[in-house]
């Protein structure tokens, strides 16, 4: 047998070390006398496909934890490269004092079927109603139903393909983030098989 090599390890206490995640806008309120905020939010994820149904994690003294708790509504936005520092900002502000919409200059669209407004510049627009809302200690995790979904149609390939790569997305990982740019597989690719090469 083939002797490997032996990989040094440090143990950690446990935490949130999971990298990398999504950086996202969350777009609220707008509705109920709430005016529109934005809250950005890295602890989010897919967690079922049918119904489709993704989570978000945030901590109560969050203005936008007030108004989520209480609409049940949340648009995901997808942001590219092109909204990195809006996305820091609104993660650093709150909406009690700022109108971020405003101040960032990003642009509030209408939502197919929540009331809050999508975030227009951001390639990916996940309308979310919530199921049910869990107290897990520092974070309430939002679990929710989506409901409807929009595309930029500039990352819509001719054949109809949604080429999500085209919108220069971005990462966050252990306080920083990321580029993604270079693509190294498809899905499945550790199992298909190469195309013959032509003969010479
Ligand atoms: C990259 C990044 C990721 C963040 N992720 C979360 C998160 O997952 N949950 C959360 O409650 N706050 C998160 N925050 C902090 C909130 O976005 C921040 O407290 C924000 O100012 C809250 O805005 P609001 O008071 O208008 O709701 C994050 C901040 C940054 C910069």
């Amino acid at each position: 047998m083939a002797k490997r090599e032996r990989i040094a390890k440090q143990s950690w206490k446990p935490g949130n070390v999971l990298s990398p995640v999504p950086a996202v806008l969350v777009s609220c309120g707008g509705a109920g006398g709430w005016k529109p905020n934005l809250i950005t939010i890295a602890w989010t994820g897919n967690v079922c496909s049918d119904p489709p149904m993704l989570s978000i994690s945030v901590r109560p003294e969050r203005y936008s934890h007030e108004i989520i708790k209480t609409t049940g509504e949340f648009v995901v936005n997808v942001p590219s490269l092109r909204q990195a520092k809006a996305v820091d900002w609104c993660g650093v502000v709150t909406g009690r004092s700022e109108d971020k919409f405003a101040a960032t200059g990003l642009t509030p669209s209408p939502s197919l079927k929540v009331a809050c407004p999508i975030v227009a510049e951001c390639p990916l627009n996940i309308e979310c109603r919530v199921r049910e809302s869990l107290s897990l200690g520092s974070h309430t995790l939002f679990l929710a139903e989506v409901i409807a979904v929009q595309v930029s149609s500039a990352l819509i390939d001719a054949k109809g393909k949604l080429r999500l790569e085209k919108g220069g997305l971005l990462a966050f990982a252990h306080g920083q983030y990321y580029a993604l740019g270079r693509c190294v597989g498809r899905f499945g690719f550790s199992v298909r098989k190469r195309k013959s090469q032509p003969r010479r």
